[in-house]
């Protein structure tokens, strides 16, 4: 068993990506280790190019978000920790599953079309072609499950289908075909000022997003100002039907509690969001405020951050390099 998952450094880690996907990292290095598997996860500095970003702003995120995975509780210790462009086999076996991959399957990404926008003469090649980079992410290490939030699980069929393909020309069982994992708890979280637009770094509004480096006081008000509506709770899920804000906030409430969101719902049955929001603001700030608290301290040494970067990619190359090679010889390459 292999864990593999990626994050962009395209700004802090925010509360959509920590219960969507670093939550169960964490969780995964005690579960999948525990079965003797092992656990590798990387910024995806390279899906980072996507999109402008200026190359100050790309070296500071990289080393805070490495940071931000530590002080979250990835060990790199015990789990393979490192950025893509450190391994060039990414970009390698990403040019090889490039004539693997057909324009048509590109074309149905949802991701591209919602980027891209009306703008897609002016989309980079890269924002297109950003799938077929992640599938080489995931198959370069024969990745058994990745676990990511809903928004990537095209995405990861998409490298199921370009491993098949793989497979059926070449004739050979060289790929694995990964398992995505999506978080049964917080698969999608959503903006905190609209329910129907997910959280995310690109959302322009501040008070949309909670970032782990928020401090106390703005996280507190950041679910004070959460949008909500009038009405008190019902007892059960099924009962907020049509509640989008509602239900989004009972969901963080329950990842961050590790509880069943009916099980948060009996607690707050028939009370009110002036009731609900004060415990919620007081979860967030006791789970989310040591996080930050490690995070300032490691980015007191930015250098050490560095090398434990260069010293997981030395491990990384190491298993990358064979199943190049032999994608290599496998295509008539390397004679
Ligand atoms: P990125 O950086 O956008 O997000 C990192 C992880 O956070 C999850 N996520 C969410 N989960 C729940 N609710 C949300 N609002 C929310 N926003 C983000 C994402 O699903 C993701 O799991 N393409 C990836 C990076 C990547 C990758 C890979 C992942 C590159 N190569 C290979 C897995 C395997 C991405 O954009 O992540």
């Amino acid at each position: 068993m292999r864990v593999v998952s990626g994050i962009k450094p395209t700004g802090n880690l925010h509360l959509g990506n920590y219960l969507g996907a670093v939550k169960q990292w964490v969780a995964m290095q005690d579960d999948i280790q525990a079965k003797g598997g092992e656990t590798m996860y990387f910024i995806a500095d390279l899906h980072g190019l996507t999109e402008w970003i200026t190359p100050a702003a790309m070296a500071a995120n990289t080393i805070e978000m490495t940071a931000t995975l530590i002080a979250a509780g990835i060990d790199p210790d015990r789990s393979i920790l490192f950025n893509q462009t450190r391994v060039s086999a990414h970009s390698e076996l990403g040019w090889l599953l490039n004539n693997v991959a057909r324009v048509g399957w590109l074309n149905r990404m949802t991701q591209f079309k919602d980027k891209a926008g009306k703008n897609r003469e002016g989309a980079s090649v890269g924002l297109y072609d950003y799938p077929v980079l992640m599938a080489a992410d995931v198959l370069l290490y024969n990745a058994t499950h990745v676990p990511v939030g809903e928004d990537q699980k095209q995405h990861l069929e998409l490298a199921r289908d370009i491993a098949t393909k793989f497979n059926n020309d070449y004739e050979r069982e060289l790929f694995t075909l990964p398992e995505p994992l999506i978080s049964g708890a917080a698969p999608r979280i959503m903006s905190l000022r609209d329910g129907s637009a997910k959280m995310s770094k690109s959302n322009p509004s501040e008070m949309s997003l909670v970032k782990l480096i928020d401090s106390d006081e703005m996280i507190a008000e950041k679910f004070r100002k959460a949008k909500t509506d009038p009405d008190v709770l019902p007892e059960t899920m099924e009962g907020l039907e049509g509640r989008a804000e509602a239900r989004n906030l009972i969901t963080i409430y329950a990842a961050l509690s590790d509880r069943a969101p009916d099980d948060v719902l009996a607690q707050f049955a028939g009370k009110g969001f002036g009731a609900f929001k004060p415990e919620l603001a007081d979860l967030a700030v006791a789970t989310l405020g040591p996080i930050r608290e490690r995070l300032t301290r490691l980015l007191d040494d930015r250098g050490e951050v560095g090398r434990i970067l260069e010293r997981g990619a030395e491990k990384a190359r190491d298993l990358a390099a064979p199943l190049l090679l032999d994608v290599q010889r496998t295509m008539g390459l390397q004679i």
